[in-house]
């Protein structure tokens, strides 16, 4: 078999076979084949499609390119949740004490930002002390004892969606459903769960811009779940404006904090209470979905999940104190945007929103940039809001970069005039 062949193949419209799919992707795992072939057959992918069939054996080639880590020392049901990366999106840091506090178990490798949207770990990491890299063993150990660890990617999972993932950021190849399916989906099938609820987000902040693509790509990952045997939710959830209002790493687990502690925003509460009764229903604590949202609320009002994410902290060596006052945890230097106009928003783009806490330093352009844990924003106006010229519309936790270019982009990016707009968060469930 040459991999000249298989991208003249793809190049010109027809099918891979799983043979040349393992192939190809055994070869540039190894080594074998050069980034220069993976490119151009990358881009007849993203020219020419793959089949549902094709998608699923390139996830499953991809899972087997390294290790799949065995859960089976934790009794009962595991759970995982995924998002496909949004603006503000600290779902993972509510959920996974929350259901830790109501028995499920909840063993989570989470990956770090790149681009406009962020990541578990690198969020975590801005907790003084808080370890993302623990043994597999010790991960376990914990889930068995306290419920919950939220670890980084471990170095063997999945390392062709690895290399591919850097090579697709650098060829413009990440935004295509076969890819984005097959990436997600390999990783969630190698780490181990049971029960996998899938966070699909659609909207100018998400890699899908329409529901119709979107509804494609969370058909094709609840299929190829299903055919390896795990109970599969996808949800589409909107990103047409960041989810809740604070975006930056500190922010965000100060965010977190709030809604643990009953006072989150209200989108960010129920994207996370529908993801959560799905998965207390999969991990069979409770078999009425109402009840379980009715659990789920409940257990964010009276400190459970708090507690929780305390003990989950604690586990994995951050400094609980620092949590007292996680304003602390925030640059020092702000900077208040004002409003230009005065009336309702309208539209807030969710895309240079998460571009402008980028440009403060707070996600990586490349893999390799340094990302500043204590800089971002906090939006004071959601899509609804009325707002009046020169009230303060966002303030900026900087440091020393990007500021003037963050200000314009946050002002462009939110549309004020005369229609008090209402959106829908939740658009569809499937199966
Ligand atoms: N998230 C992933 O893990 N992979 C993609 O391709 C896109 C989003």
């Amino acid at each position: 078999m040459h991999i000249v062949d298989i991208i003249a193949k793809k190049r010109d419209g027809k099918v891979l076979t799983k043979n040349e799919i393992d192939f190809f992707i055994k070869g540039y795992t190894e080594g074998k084949i050069p980034d220069y072939q993976i490119s151009a057959l990358l881009m007849a992918i993203y020219f020419q499609n793959m089949n549902d069939e094709e998608s699923t054996y390139l996830a499953l080639a991809m899972r087997d390119s390294g290790d799949s880590i065995d859960l089976s020392d934790i009794p009962g049901i595991k759970v995982d949740k995924h998002s496909t990366g949004g603006v503000g999106d600290k779902v993972t840091l509510v959920l996974g004490p929350l259901l830790a506090s109501l028995g499920v178990k909840f063993a989570k490798m989470s990956g770090r930002g790149l681009g406009h949207t962020g990541g578990t770990i690198d969020k975590l990491e801005s907790i003084p002390g808080f370890k993302v890299v623990i043994p597999v063993k010790d991960f376990i150990s914990q889930v068995n004892k306290i419920g919950i660890s939220i670890v980084g990617q471990s170095g063997d999972v999945a390392p062709a969606d690895k290399k591919l993932y850097a090579l697709r950021d650098v060829t413009a190849t990440v935004d295509t459903i076969p890819l984005i399916a097959s990436s997600i989906m390999s990783k969630k099938l190698a780490s181990g769960a049971d029960a996998i609820v899938l966070d699909v987000k659609v909207g100018h902040g998400a890699f899908m811009k329409t529901e119709e693509d979107a509804v494609k790509l969370a058909q094709l990952m609840v299929g190829i779940g299903k055919l390896a045997g795990k109970k599969m939710t996808a949800l589409l959830t909107g990103m047409d404006e960041p989810l809740g209002h604070k975006i930056g790493n500190a922010l965000e687990v100060y965010e977190a904090i709030e809604t643990l502690n009953g006072q989150g925003p209200k989108d960010l509460v129920e994207v996370t209470v529908e993801i959560g009764a799905h998965l207390l229903l999969d991990a069979q604590i409770e078999s009425d979905f109402e009840v379980a949202k009715i659990q789920l609320q409940e257990a964010l009002q009276n400190g459970m999940a708090y507690q929780k994410f305390l003990e989950l902290v604690e586990a994995q060596g951050g400094d609980v104190n620092s949590l007292l006052d996680p304003g602390l945890l925030l640059s020092k230097k702000t900077v208040e945007i004002l409003s230009e106009k005065e009336g309702f928003v309208m539209d807030i783009n969710a895309l240079d929103i998460g571009k402008a806490a980028m440009r403060l330093g707070a996600g990586r352009e490349t893999k390799d940039d340094e990302v500043y844990l204590d800089v971002g924003l906090d939006l004071h106006k959601k899509i609804g809001s009325f707002v009046k010229k020169g009230e303060p519309i966002a303030t900026l936790y900087v440091r020393d970069k990007g500021i003037d270019e963050a200000k314009q982009l946050i002002l462009d990016a939110i549309t004020i005039g005369k229609e008090e707009k209402k959106i829908v968060l939740i658009k569809q469930t499937i199966k």
